[in-house]
């Protein structure tokens, strides 16, 4: 875009740099014939849900992998996150994040327990232990802390904090599937951690979900709620709900199982060339893994600051929308400004600043298999060029507005 001008891209009436859309999290597809073998041998069996034997093997595998003594698959994580609070007995108020998906604030609403949001710390995005400490109340019962973009959270820190205050410690590990915190696999920390494996993560069973954890007792309770509370034929001993993960979507777990290093060899080469390409934007900083670690590098999320390029995040996504790239604003506006939390604690933004600033940063750029090399050169070179006239382009999408 070296000799381009500003009125060429599709926002000021040029044409799209792409045909296609690329999304950010277009579902990785993994190997068709072994998806079809299996569910073609499901419904030979006739046998499609109810703790088939798909589920199963699904559930040893990931309990293999992660070195983990339980996984409990589910049918998403929302789900999975619900029965893993009523199984861990929180009640009351429970410590979460407010830069997250809703789902991890709606799951303990939805219970009727109050999800009391804390700050995070600004360099990992996750929760800060200090901030964390200061919000316990003789009503806390729990800490949930989210793996957010697939990095761990400080969960030796939130451990020590639980202990010392006889809290459950629950990890929203839904972005955090094939990732380590200090070696060790995502799944063995907190009294348990939730995984989802809805069709937008970079491992998908169209919809899907798990809990994983090390203690028999709770791995039990969950077993039963997941499935009405039935203990045997005939024989309900606790309430439970729907929670069963189906052969199909397991059929799509097994398979993808099978791919699932490609599929984040994909995500590591996209890694590297964003961050290649983007390099000495002024103004833009690529978020980064820590590659001693074990990471899926799902998430590609640029932080702006708009002090320098002059156009924010929400600018710069309109004009990669026109450009048919579908940039998100993953977090934004955070759940403390989402009903029903902004009407019930309209105060909480107070108690939020590194929250309230890191919204109005960020922006997540496509990735995934469905994502080429040729196509991420041509995104950061968008980017470059629009950062370079970006006190331009300000002021002609103002005009144009106004
Ligand atoms: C952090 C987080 N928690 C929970 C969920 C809910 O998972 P699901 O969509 O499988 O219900 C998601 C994603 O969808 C998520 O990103």
């Amino acid at each position: 875009m070296e000799n381009s001008k500003p009125n060429e891209l599709a926002i000021l009436g040029g044409t799209p740099a792409f045909n296609k859309k690329l999304h950010v999290g277009r579902p990785n597809i993994g190997n068709r014939k072994r998806l079809f073998e299996r569910i073609n041998d499901a419904l030979d069996q006739r046998w499609l849900t109810n703790n088939g034997p798909f589920v199963q093997e699904f559930e040893r595998r990931i309990a293999d992998m992660f070195g983990v003594i339980h996984c409990i698959a589910m049918c998403n994580g929302t789900v999975a996150l619900e029965i893993a609070i009523r199984a861990a007995g929180l009640t009351g108020e429970v410590i979460v994040p407010s830069m997250t998906f809703i789902a991890t604030a709606h799951a303990l609403q939805w219970l009727g327990i109050t999800p009391v949001f804390c700050d995070i710390d600004p360099l990992t995005h996750n929760l800060g232990p200090q901030s964390v400490e200061q919000l316990i109340t003789s009503r806390t019962t729990g800490i949930i802390g989210v793996h957010l973009w697939g990095r761990p959270c400080d969960a030796e820190a939130l451990g020590t904090i639980a202990r010392r205050h006889n809290l459950k410690l629950l990890f929203d590990a839904a972005h955090a599937f094939g990732c380590s915190y200090k070696g060790r696999m995502i799944g063995n920390f907190g009294d348990g951690e939730v995984f989802s494996f809805h069709a937008t993560k970079f491992f998908n069973t169209f919809e899907g979900g798990a809990v994983v954890t090390n203690n028999d007792e709770l791995a039990a309770k969950i077993r039963l709620m997941r499935n009405f509370g039935f203990a045997g034929l005939d024989n309900v001993v606790s309430v439970g709900t729907n929670g069963k993960m189906s052969e199909v979507s397991a059929a799509m777990g097994l398979t993808s199982l099978e791919t699932m290093e490609d599929f984040i060899a994909t995500n590591y080469r996209n890694y590297k060339l964003y961050q290649n390409f983007l390099e000495m934007i002024p103004g833009v900083s690529m978020l980064t893994y820590n590659e001693q670690e074990k990471n899926n590098y799902q998430y590609i999320v640029l932080e702006i600051n708009e002090d320098v390029t002059h156009l924010n995040p929400d600018q710069l996504k309109d004009i990669l929308w026109a450009e048919n790239i579908l940039a998100r604003r993953y977090f934004y506006p955070g759940c403390h400004r989402m009903e029903p939390y902004r009407s019930l604690f309209p105060q909480a933004g107070l108690l939020l600043p590194h929250t309230e600033c890191l919204v109005e940063r960020v922006l997540s750029l496509p990735t995934g298999t469905s994502v080429g090399p040729e196509d991420i050169e041509k995104i950061c070179e968008i980017i470059k060029f629009v950062v370079k006239h970006g006190q331009e382009i300000r002021e002609r999408l103002i005009k144009r507005a106004g």
